[in-house]
């Protein structure tokens, strides 16, 4: 890069306020360091992967851009190295459908049914008073059903209808009491896993949202699952395809996005190779889309507005050994006195044996982030309270192999500013300045993100083809950077 910004050894702390107002301009570039692309693609994790690979079947030309040293997102897994056997402890299963069935096929990945089963029948356990509890619940009823099926527009997406219905944001234990659900299906509403924060309290469009009838699908039977129970398999083989597209351990340092197709994106990338400039005609997100993610890529007012009510939740997930317990069981925390014995939070939320033997894997809900530190040390208590409770013959230390940290996680809003019209305004920014949202903003699990992001392939491509030669456009670009930065630095 020919001095662009204003001092050196800027690599680390990239200051907005260093960069020159010809940064964007490709003159000012080594021809090298220049990525010129039909789109650039942010995020390496599902949705991510997802649209690389779609663009690049319909022949355009991609850059994906990854901030971890790895593709796969919350796919993460645990390669044990005395079996060789591997444990998933993030992502863990997907809907069976042509979709899934086709990206598994396209990275050459294998697929085999699943059952929930698998996951070992529950015992019940109060982690914190260190009891045994006698829970059982028959399941989801009819009335979920009925309920769910009021709000068809929660399926696939968020399109809520204007005005927004009040049910769908009260907290799911008073929509539980108005609607009188019985204990039953409250009971099974509440005791899922991988769903962050308080579960009497999170607002109830996000449980018809999560818990919709894909999921009921899946958990009856349509359940798919990698084969080697290797879930970052997918991810590993789509790695050697994308080179040299592919920038791991990259970060968007600034943006340029025009609200003129055929001016298309720029954005100078920090690489371990140096600062690139990528020249792009439409740019995808596949990473949660929070302010903190979002400030370097040149935010207007409008969406800084927008953007500015989306939050995550912690969630962390990790593999432990050597815990004394007998596999074929899944541990579960619950409370011995709460309402719906949900338990209290942060604590772990239980361990479930993998295929490996001796290795489960476990998660961690907190309403606040909390150091790996802490969270093996309240996994290793609940281990050894759970070998007194289940009478292990044997008392080990448990071991911790693997740990992740998932947020922000299960992007939310308040009732207040979904009320507002939240979720229209963040349906509107589809397109706008050539940036599409693809992530879990609008649904929860990796089949439905990859089907979201197929029913959007359409309108993307029309942008595309929509957009001018950029080169020809240069000169405008020029113009609309210098009075962009005078915004960056009122910012
Ligand atoms: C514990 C757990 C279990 C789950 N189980 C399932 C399941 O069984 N089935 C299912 O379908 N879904 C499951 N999910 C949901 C899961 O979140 C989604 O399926 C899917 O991973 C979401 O994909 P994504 O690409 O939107 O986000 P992610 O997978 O989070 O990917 C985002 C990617 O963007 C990268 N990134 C973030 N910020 C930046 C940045 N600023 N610049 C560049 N890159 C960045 C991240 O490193 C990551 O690679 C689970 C999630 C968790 C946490
Ligand atoms: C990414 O960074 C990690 C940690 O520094 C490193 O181990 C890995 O080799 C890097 N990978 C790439 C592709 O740069
Ligand atoms: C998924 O569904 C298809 C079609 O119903 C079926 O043929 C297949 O066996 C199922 N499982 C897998 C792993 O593909
Ligand atoms: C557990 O509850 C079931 C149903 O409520 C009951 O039939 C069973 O006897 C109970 N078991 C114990 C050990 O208390
Ligand atoms: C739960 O409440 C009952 C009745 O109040 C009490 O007897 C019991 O000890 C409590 N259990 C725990 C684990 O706190
Ligand atoms: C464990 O042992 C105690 C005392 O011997 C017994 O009361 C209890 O039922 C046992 N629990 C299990 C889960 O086997
Ligand atoms: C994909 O999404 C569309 C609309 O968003 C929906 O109609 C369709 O049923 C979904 N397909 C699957 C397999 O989920
Ligand atoms: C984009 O342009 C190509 C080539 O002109 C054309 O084949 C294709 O149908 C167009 N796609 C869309 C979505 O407009």
């Amino acid at each position: 890069m020919k001095s662009l910004f204003v001092s050196s050894g800027l690599s680390l702390a990239f200051s907005m306020a260093a960069l020159a107002a010809n940064a964007f301009d490709e003159s000012s570039w080594d021809s090298s360091q220049i990525i010129r692309r039909d789109v650039a693609i942010i995020g390496g994790g599902a949705a991510g992967t997802y649209a690389t690979f779609r663009l690049k079947d319909h022949g355009k030309s991609v850059v994906l851009v990854e901030k971890t040293g790895r593709l796969g997102g919350h796919a993460v897994t645990y390669e044990d190295p005395i079996t060789g056997g591997s444990v998933d402890y993030g992502v863990q299963v997907y809907d069976n459908n042509s979709i899934v069935r086709n990206f598994f096929s396209r990275l050459n990945t294998p697929l085999a049914d699943f059952s929930f089963a698998s996951f070992g029948r529950p015992i019940y356990a109060d982690f914190k008073e260190g009891v045994l509890l006698n829970l059982t619940s028959g399941g989801l009823g009819q009335d979920y059903i009925n309920e769910l099926n009021k709000y068809p527009y929660l399926n696939d997406g968020i399109e809520l209808p204007n005005p927004v219905s009040e049910d769908l944001l009260l907290p799911w234990v008073d929509y539980i009491n108005k609607y009188h659900l019985d204990y039953s299906t409250a009971v099974a509403t509440l005791a899922r896993p991988a769903i962050t924060g308080d579960l009497l309290n999170i607002l109830t469009l996000y449980v018809f949202n999560d818990l919709n009838h894909l999921m009921l699908q899946e958990e009856s039977g349509a359940a798919v699952i990698n084969a080697n129970h290797d879930n970052s398999q997918l991810y590993r083989n789509a790695v050697p395809e994308l080179q040299p597209d592919l920038f791991l351990n990259s970060t968007v340092v600034a943006g340029y996005r025009s609200t003129r197709k055929r001016d298309g994106v720029r954005l100078i990338i920090q690489t371990p190779a140096g600062f690139k400039l990528i020249i792009a005609k439409q740019l995808i997100l596949g990473i949660p889309p929070v302010l903190e993610n979002m400030r370097s890529f040149g935010l207007d007012s409008h969406e800084h507005d927008v953007l500015s009510n989306i939050y995550g939740l912690p969630y962390y997930g990790g593999v432990v050994s050597n815990t004394g317990l007998a596999s074929g069981f899944s541990y579960k925390n619950s409370a011995a006195n709460t309402t719906y014995n949900v338990a209290e939070i942060p604590s772990v939320v239980g361990f479930t044996p993998s295929t490996v033997d001796g290795l489960f894997f476990y998660w961690y809900n907190s309403p606040e982030p909390v150091s790996q530190q802490q969270i093996e040390g309240e996994a290793r208590d609940a281990i050894k309270l759970l070998q007194k409770l289940t009478n292990s013959t044997t008392q080990p230390e448990p071991r911790f192999l693997a740990f992740a940290d998932f947020a922000p996680y299960q992007l939310r809003a308040s009732a207040d500013s979904i009320r507002n019209g939240f979720y229209d305004d963040m349906y509107g920014l589809q397109g706008h300045r050539n940036t599409w949202y693809t992530g879990t903003l609008f649904v929860t699990g990796s089949s439905q993100v990859w089907n979201n992001t197929e029913v959007m392939l359409p309108e993307i491509l029309a942008a595309i083809n929509a957009s001018k030669s950029l080169r020809e456009a240069a000169w405008i670009l020029l113009s609309h950077t210098l009075k962009r930065l005078g915004n960056i630095v009122g910012e």
